[in-house]
């Protein structure tokens, strides 16, 4: 599923980057993944990407 139509960026790729670390932001995805936010729809779903990736960790960290 395409998360940025503008720059073919699929949810697979923008969960790497997340997890990875390399972008906590939405800018920082665009970055990450060499491009720039363009018309902007994308960004609220890259926000709650990067929430849902945070719950998970600070879960799993709880769980340790
Ligand atoms: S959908 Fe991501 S910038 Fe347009």
């Amino acid at each position: 599923m395409f998360v940025c139509i503008c720059n073919a960026l699929n949810d697979r790729t923008v969960n790497e980057l997340v997890a990875s670390g390399a972008a906590t932001t939405p800018a920082a995805i665009h970055r990450a993944a060499g491009c720039k936010p363009q018309c902007g729809r994308c960004l609220p779903d890259m926000a709650e990407m990067i929430a849902e990736h945070r719950t998970a960790n600070a879960f799993a960290q709880a769980a340790d």
